[in-house]
């Protein structure tokens, strides 16, 4: 396990630029921590280390946002999705079958559908503006 100490929303971004390096296709990133804790804001980063300039926001409605690049991005929040049709309707396992990048907020409540390799993302709120984040 990897883990780091993050100060501000700019550092967490770059935790996540960093890791986008040894994504491929196919790749899941799974991110817990509860509300606030930066999920979005490392998302945002991981999409700067793709290469992906698209502006990144919490697909809090859509549930799913779909960014271009090679591969694709694909970034979910789980929030609300509490079963098993729930998360098929968000195109899951069709965006897993077609080799995109997956990023998956609230990871909690789909970890029983989460593949074996899934990189596992934790951000836990220290304080207003610390985080410690652990990759596994
Ligand atoms: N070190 C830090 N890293 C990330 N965010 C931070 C940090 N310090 C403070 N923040 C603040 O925490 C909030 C994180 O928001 P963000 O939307 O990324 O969280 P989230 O986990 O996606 O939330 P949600 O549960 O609503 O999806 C922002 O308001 C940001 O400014
Ligand atoms: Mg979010």
């Amino acid at each position: 396990m990897e883990s780091f100490v993050t100060k501000s929303p700019r550092e967490t971004e770059e935790v996540g630029a960093n890791l986008a390096k040894r994504l491929k296709s196919g790749s899941v990133v799974a991110l817990f921590g509860g509300l606030g804790a930066g999920k979005t804001a490392f998302v945002r980063g991981l999409a700067r280390g793709m290469g992906i300039n698209s502006e990144v926001s919490s697909p809090t409605f859509a549930l799913v946002h779909e960014y271009e690049g090679n591969p694709p991005l694909v970034h979910f929040d789980m929030y609300r999705v509490t079963g098993w049709d729930d998360l098929y309707s968000t195109g899951f396992f069709d965006y897993l079958d077609m080799g995109a990048v997956l990023a998956v907020e609230w990871s909690e409540n789909i970890e029983n559908a989460l593949p074996e390799g899934a990189i596992r993302v934790n951000i836990i709120k220290v304080d207003d503006n610390t985080r410690r984040i652990e990759i596994e």
